[in-house]
């Protein structure tokens, strides 16, 4: 018997991605894996059922039967609570889990005792690069913000010379230079629009110049552990503000991406600076999720304010969700190659930073400290 790999259709409303897309449903097939695959679980990336069929893998019209035989299962969401009554004891599930905001479900699939691997907790070390769901995701929701902002704004983004008299390039002005910050001003830049970036990451200087775009500079540098932004003082925030008014004042459109992992997402533009900004401007806020850059952003909604457009888009890496299941199921091959294997079991060397800096819960514990934490905050 060969290690049992399946893949669900996705259940939450709107996400339209797969966690394993037929390219490496053939590649873990030829490395003796059984793959099974929920009937129907590419269409939303448009991968058809036979296509699947092609790659070696085996379709199962019910979710019910796909679980039972499931030895690990591979998802992009976190599971439903039906799928999580689904999942065997001691069968290993990889998801991106979010685990902050799915408290019960943890504990649930504690108690069920599944093994399973968060893929945002994958440690952002250069061997776990190829694995970094955090890194491909956010790729893809930097490109289509910028998208998004140059369909709202009622102006073009390059500047053209014609018979028409001469159109002035858009501003755009990028919150927050990590993973999606850089890709938005890429697609800003490949637009033809004059790009101005701000990061609170020394770092990230050097790698918004290399993109053409002019690095807005703040004597401040708030780089903590790992890399990451650490959140400000007030005193901190206040020059940030400061600094950050006229760039705002003078935008066509700003895109914002500043994130602090576990955390709310940081202020940068209050209702007093959207009120100074120009008529027709427009504010996509890619950190609705985590409760927005911008103070008056409802996640989700168009909100029209002072003729200023600001839209918080959510789950942007499902809208493009051939390229983002794509990465997607790279990061999660590449991940179930760390997964060791005895027998015709998976096995699990915990010296491994990977694994274990991705665990949530094994053997019925919690084995991930912040989730611990997490949870126990909760409970007192
Ligand atoms: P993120 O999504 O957590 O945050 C986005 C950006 O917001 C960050 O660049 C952060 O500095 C910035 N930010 C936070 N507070 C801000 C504020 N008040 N004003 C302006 N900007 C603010 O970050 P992301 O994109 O996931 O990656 C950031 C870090 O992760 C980087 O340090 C990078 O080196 C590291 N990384 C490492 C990788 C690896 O080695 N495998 C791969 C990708 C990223």
């Amino acid at each position: 018997m060969s290690i049992t790999v399946a893949v669900p259709r996705e259940r939450k409303e709107g996400e339209l991605r797969v966690a394993l897309v037929p390219e490496t449903a053939a590649k873990l097939a030829k490395q003796g894996f059984r793959v099974l695959v929920e009937a129907g679980a590419g269409t939303g990336a448009c991968y058809a059922d036979q296509a699947y069929e092609e790659a070696g893998a085996v379709l199962i019209p019910d979710a019910r039967a796909l679980y039972e035989q499931a030895d690990l299962v591979c998802k992009v969401q976190p599971p439903s609570p039906d799928e999580a009554g689904m999942l065997k004891p001691g069968s290993v599930l990889a998801t991106i889990l979010q685990s902050h905001r799915h408290p019960e479900l943890v504990t649930r699939l504690r108690d069920r005792k599944v093994t399973v691997f968060a893929m945002e907790l994958i440690p952002r070390i250069t061997r776990a690069q190829s694995m970094d769901v955090l890194s491909s995701q956010a790729t893809v929701a930097g490109y289509k913000g910028v998208l998004i902002a140059a369909e709202l704004c009622p102006r073009f983004f390059p500047m053209l010379t014609t018979a028409a008299g001469t159109i002035r390039p858009a501003r755009v002005l990028i919150l927050g230079a990590g993973v999606a910050g850089l890709q938005a001003i890429a697609t800003a830049r490949r637009l033809g629009a004059i790009v101005e970036a701000y990061d609170v990451r020394h770092a990230t200087r050097e790698q918004v110049e290399s993109l053409g775009a002019k690095f807005l500079q703040v004597e401040l540098d708030a780089e903590s552990e790992g890399g990451y932004a650490r959140e400000l003082t007030d005193e901190e925030k206040q020059r940030e503000q400061a600094l950050l008014w006229r760039s705002v004042d003078e935008a066509d459109v700003v895109v914002t991406t500043a994130q602090i992992p576990g955390r709310e997402a940081p202020r940068l533009i209050t209702t007093a600076m959207v009120e100074g900004m120009k008529e027709g401007a427009v504010i996509v806020d890619l950190a609705a999720e985590s409760g927005g850059n911008c103070e008056l952003t409802v996640p989700g909604e168009h909100v029209v304010h002072n003729g200023v457009k600001i839209y918080g888009p959510l789950n942007l890496p499902s809208t493009l969700a051939v390229h983002a299941s794509d990465m997607y199921s790279r990061n999660v091959y590449n991940f179930i190659g760390v997964l060791g294997q005895e027998e015709d079991t998976l096995a699990f060397n915990w010296e491994d930073e990977i694994l274990a800096g991705s665990v949530v819960t094994h053997e019925g514990e919690i084995k991930n400290q912040g989730v611990r934490e997490l949870l126990e905050r909760g409970q007192s």
